[in-house]
């Protein structure tokens, strides 16, 4: 399917149209942003690791029961995916405090959390993807308490689907960031991307707190080696 007019481009991907109108092009760069675009920089290969291992991904949630965007991947760095109205928050889940929640909490970096934290952000860089309250969510009309009720059920599940993947492939899900949307049928579907971009991912036998950081906080903190690390993941996921 080939692209059509370019409709929106982001930190991280370009989205086209295509022929079919339930379907667009979303084409994955290797431009790297942190600290809401402050810093910019560029990861080779980004785009077709973070593609490719999406897509592993999505077809493995799809395989159990989750709806995902995916459809298929005509090039290395492009995916085509499913129209959806874009749900405006940025879901995160946390396994192990990291990043954000020690600064805001002073929890100590590594703490296991049990049950796993699901948090919400508003997705709006005006506003700096701010945490928001579920009060919120609903004076600010981002989503109903069926939709977030939904959302969360989801969101649970795809955390103990990817934790448990990631285990097999020798890696540690500390925390990731997934986003949603509503197809034409009203179901909340699984969209955006999933990758070192959006996850916190430690190499599960490496207990060097530098060496272990395998995602974009090798980017975000200057840790050097960061598109050996993604490499690495993609290696290790496409094994299992
Ligand atoms: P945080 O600790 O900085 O709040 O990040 C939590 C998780 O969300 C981490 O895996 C990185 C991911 N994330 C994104 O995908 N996009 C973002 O804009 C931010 C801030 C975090
Ligand atoms: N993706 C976000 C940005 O570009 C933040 C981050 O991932 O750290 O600003």
């Amino acid at each position: 399917m080939t692209a059509l007019q370019k409709l929106y481009e982001g930190k991280a991907k370009i989205l086209y149209a295509t022929a079919d109108p339930t379907v667009l092009l979303a084409c994955y760069k290797d431009d790297a942003t942190a600290f809401n675009a402050q810093k910019r920089g560029t990861i080779a290969g980004k785009g077709r690791i973070n593609c490719t291992m999406a897509a592993h991904l999505f077809r493995k949630l799809e395989a159990a029961g989750v709806p995902t965007h995916f459809v298929n991947c005509p090039g290395p760095d492009e995916m085509l995916v499913r129209a959806l109205t874009i749900v405006p928050l940025e879901v995160i889940v946390r396994n192990i405090a990291a990043g954000s929640l020690c600064k805001q909490t002073g929890l100590a970096l590594g703490t296991e959390l049990n049950p796993p934290l699901v948090e919400f952000c508003y997705k709006n860089d005006d506003f700096g993807d701010p945490l928001v309250t579920e009060g919120r969510i609903y004076a600010m009309k981002l989503a109903t308490p069926e939709q977030v009720r939904e959302i969360e059920t989801l969101t649970r599940r795809i955390n103990d689907l990817l934790r448990e993947f990631f285990q097999q492939c020798g890696i540690t899900l500390v925390d990731f960031k997934i986003e949603f949307g509503i197809d034409a049928g009203g179901r909340i579907v699984l969209g955006d991307e999933i990758s070192p971009d959006t996850c916190r991912l430690w190499d599960a036998q490496e207990s060097d707190p530098v060496a272990r950081v395998l995602d974009k906080d090798r980017f975000r903190q200057d840790l050097g080696n960061v598109e050996g690390a993604y490499q690495r993941v993609l290696d290790k996921v496409l094994a299992n």
